[in-house]
């Protein structure tokens, strides 16, 4: 498990040519989401495609430990008894979610509402990461928290015996705020109302729906109002998981900035709230299509076709477009070392607290490799040095975070020198099979 293992060192080095397909695993977001929701629901769930990454599989401990009954059968299906909306058992053990965010927080939501008590903690990385953003909200459903300083974890969670709806406006852009909200909304009586001043990711609107409870989304003047009517008996599904359209970004972006490339990316999901990198990377001139585009499972899919593209140029991200490419942004501030001139990322000051503080992770390790990068508490600009222009030769910092590690492993590809990286074991987390994808599209990606 990340953070807990031997460091494990990386490099990357110059490389021409990727070519081919890459068949990158299924979305974080609904694998957690896919598995919490079988477990809160009577019946068998059926699972395919779900990423099989360490945060993931932790969530799928942490259901069982909570009652479900879950198995994986040799071809890779998940099967998932829940126990039923509010029918979550007392776990006997400190529930540990490694390194997820999105797994700790949507837990504590769903059990929240549940009278049973449960302790969480996570690897040194989570453990530093703000749990208030989530336990205050829970606490107006009657649930108390306690942990450590800063509202860090570990902490206890205990449920409330007689949950109240709550009406609340998430105060960050925060789609794990939002889905904990919902989650614990489900087994409280009467309607839970959330509203978000700016569209997150609607994974768990979709799939609450999917699984027949009454939700229902409305934009209006004050946001976005999401209404879910609580203590529904969920029933369960077949759900197929699309693949991650934020592991897809790195043999996308290594792609735009390899010399000769043409990578394939098929079946990636290109819901709205998801797929704000795509468009900047078009804005930027990247060549970049869209193929065969379809709806599956009512979400918008399609094969990306990404291809060597050396006359990118800087753009204004508007920040609006923050959330739907929150994820994304290590990955393109290093697209954006490669291009000419200044890329502007404002309003993006959560990416302080995601598995690292990402803006400084990857300023340092840009500045490290000879790239210019201006940075405030909000915003950031790197000036790009050009294809061909970037000199990398240093090692930088994962800092326990997958897509730092990632981000600076692709850069590599395309600077004069190798790009080292301390721990490309944080990589499992979201993408465990990252090295052989890679390899196969002919990166030269090594250990060591
Ligand atoms: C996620 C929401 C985002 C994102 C994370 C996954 C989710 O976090 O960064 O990787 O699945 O809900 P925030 O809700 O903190 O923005």
């Amino acid at each position: 498990m990340s953070g807990h293992g031997t460091p494990i060192p990386m490099s990357s080095h110059r490389s021409t040519g990727l070519s081919g397909t890459a068949d990158v695993p299924g979305d974080k977001s609904i694998s957690h989401r896919a598995l919490i929701l079988g477990a809160l629901s009577v019946g068998e769930t059926v699972i395919t495609g779900l990423l099989e990454g360490q945060d993931v599989l932790d969530t799928a401990k942490a259901m069982q430990a909570m009652g479900a009954d879950i198995t994986r059968d040799e071809h890779g299906t998940w099967r998932v008894h829940g126990v039923g909306v509010g029918g979550f058992a007392e776990p006997g053990q400190v529930i540990d979610c490694g390194n997820s965010g999105t797994g700790v927080r949507l837990i504590m939501g769903a059990m929240a509402t549940c009278p049973i008590t449960a302790t969480f903690t996570g690897d040194a990385s989570l453990n530093k990461r703000p749990m208030a953003r989530v336990t205050d909200p829970l606490a107006l459903f009657g649930a108390q928290a306690v942990g450590r300083s800063g509202g860090r974890l570990p902490m206890t969670i205990v449920g409330a015996d007689d949950p109240l709806p709550v009406r609340y406006t998430v105060p960050v852009p925060s789609a794990q705020v939002k889905s904990a909200v919902l989650l614990a909304g489900l087994n409280a009586p009467g309607q839970t109302v959330v509203i978000e001043q700016e569209a997150t990711r609607d994974h768990t609107e979709r799939m609450l729906a999917g699984f027949g409870a009454q939700i229902t989304t409305e934009d209006t003047d004050e946001g976005r109002v999401i209404i879910l009517t609580g203590q529904p008996e969920l029933s369960p599904q077949t759900i197929v998981v699309p693949r991650d359209p934020s592991s897809a970004a790195f043999p996308v972006c290594a792609a735009l900035i390899t010399e000769g490339s043409d990578v394939l990316v098929p079946n990636i999901g290109l819901n709205p709230t998801r797929a704000g990198l795509f468009t900047t990377l078009r804005e930027m001139g990247a060549d970049l299509s869209y193929e065969n585009q379809r709806e599956e499972g009512g979400e918008p899919v399609a094969d990306l076709r990404a291809r060597f593209s050396p006359d990118m140029t800087g753009v204004e991200v508007p920040p609006e477009r923050a959330a739907s490419m929150i994820d994304e942004y290590p990955v393109l501030s290093v697209v954006a070392a490669f291009a000419k001139g200044d890329t502007v990322m404002r309003g993006v000051k959560e990416l302080r607290v995601k598995e690292s503080d990402r803006i400084e992770a990857m300023t340092t390790g840009l500045r490290a490799n000879g790239v210019a990068v201006e940075d405030g508490p909000d915003w950031w600009i790197v000036t790009g040095r050009g294809m061909g222009n970037v000199r990398g030769g240093a090692t930088c910092a994962s800092h326990l975070d997958h897509r730092i590690a990632m981000s600076f492993l692709v850069m590599g590809l395309a600077t004069q020198s190798p790009v080292h990286v301390d721990d490309g074991g944080p990589i499992a987390t979201s993408f465990p099979v990252f090295e052989p994808l890679m390899a196969d599209l002919g990166a030269d990606i090594r250990r060591g």
